[in-house]
């Protein structure tokens, strides 16, 4: 199972709209997909048409450890299945002050083995302990950063946080990507910070761009994706590219470690769902 994050400690940088469309481009692939909401605010949750859900029917589960996750029934949307946001969680913060408190979601999927090929969280624009549960648990961050001053600061910022959690909390933290997002390539200033992204970060830039795409803001309404809606806009193309990069590197680095592991040559990577049945 790969575990995935979508992080950006600033606000409005297109994170909601990456972990849906990822998503549903990656359930389109094939892919069994689960996205979890672990932002308290519940934005994705809500855009996909889930207003204040039952708390035994989302992610407060995850951090009472009784709870057998295999036995929840997650929403199915369209092309992935959904752990909504709870409105408990910002009451529960106070309560989470531990040390070991960050550490509920990654032992939550590991006591649980969910039958998926990838589990994606969406987190809220803070560093909160719900993030650092998302970062905890993840092997693979993607960074949204909108090619504008407030929002790279923030994103180098979040690449900080992530080099931070895997150097004392999760080893297993191998990479982490941005993403640019809402890219209008008329606008001087956007292409001024995609060149100073590119040339400090290089390969932890994906060259998937997601440009800006009303299809994008009009598909969160009434609960569907841009693939339901309209699946030849620009921001579906683009989400489809991206995610397609996504299982590239994903799988490159596997291939790395096979390679290290066996000597071996790397041949046909199977598709998820072949090294599942298989
Ligand atoms: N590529 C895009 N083109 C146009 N609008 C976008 C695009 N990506 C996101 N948006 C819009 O920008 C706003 C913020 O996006 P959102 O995904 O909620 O960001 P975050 O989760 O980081 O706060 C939303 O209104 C969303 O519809
Ligand atoms: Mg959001």
């Amino acid at each position: 199972m790969t575990v995935l994050s979508v992080c950006n400690h600033k606000g409005g940088t297109g994170k909601t709209t990456t972990a849906i469309h990822l998503a549903a481009s990656l359930g389109l692939s094939g892919w069994r997909t689960l996205v979890i909401d672990l932002d308290p605010q519940g934005f994705l949750s809500h855009t996909m048409g889930i207003e204040a859900p039952p708390s035994e029917r989302t992610v407060a589960q995850l951090f009472d450890p009784e709870v057998d996750l295999n036995a929840l029934p997650f929403w199915e949307r369209s092309g992935f299945d959904l752990l909504p946001s709870s409105d408990t969680l910002t009451k529960r913060m106070r309560d989470l002050n531990k040390p070991t408190d960050v550490l509920w979601v990654r032992e939550a999927l590991q006591r649980a083995d969910l039958p998926y090929d990838v589990v994606l969280f969406d987190t809220a624009a803070a560093v909160t302990v719900y993030s650092l549960n998302a970062l905890v648990a993840s092997q693979h961050v993607v960074v949204p950063v909108l090619p504008e001053y407030q929002s790279v600061v923030g994103a180098e910022q979040t690449f900080q946080t992530v080099d931070l959690v895997q150097d004392k909390l999760n080893p297993l933290l191998e990479s982490r990507w941005f993403l640019l997002t809402q890219v209008d390539g008329r606008k001087r200033i956007h292409r001024t910070y995609k060149k100073y992204l590119r040339e400090k970060y290089g390969p932890a830039v994906l060259e998937s761009v997601i440009r800006t795409s009303t299809a994008l803001a009009e598909s969160r309404e009434g609960g569907t994706t841009v693939f339901d809606h309209d699946p030849r806009a620009r921001g579906a193309r683009d989400y489809a590219n991206a995610a397609d990069e996504l299982v590239r590197r994903i799988r490159g680095e596997t291939e790395e470690q096979d390679r290290e592991a066996t000597g071996a040559v790397p041949g046909d990577v199977p598709l998820p769902n072949e090294v599942v049945n298989s």
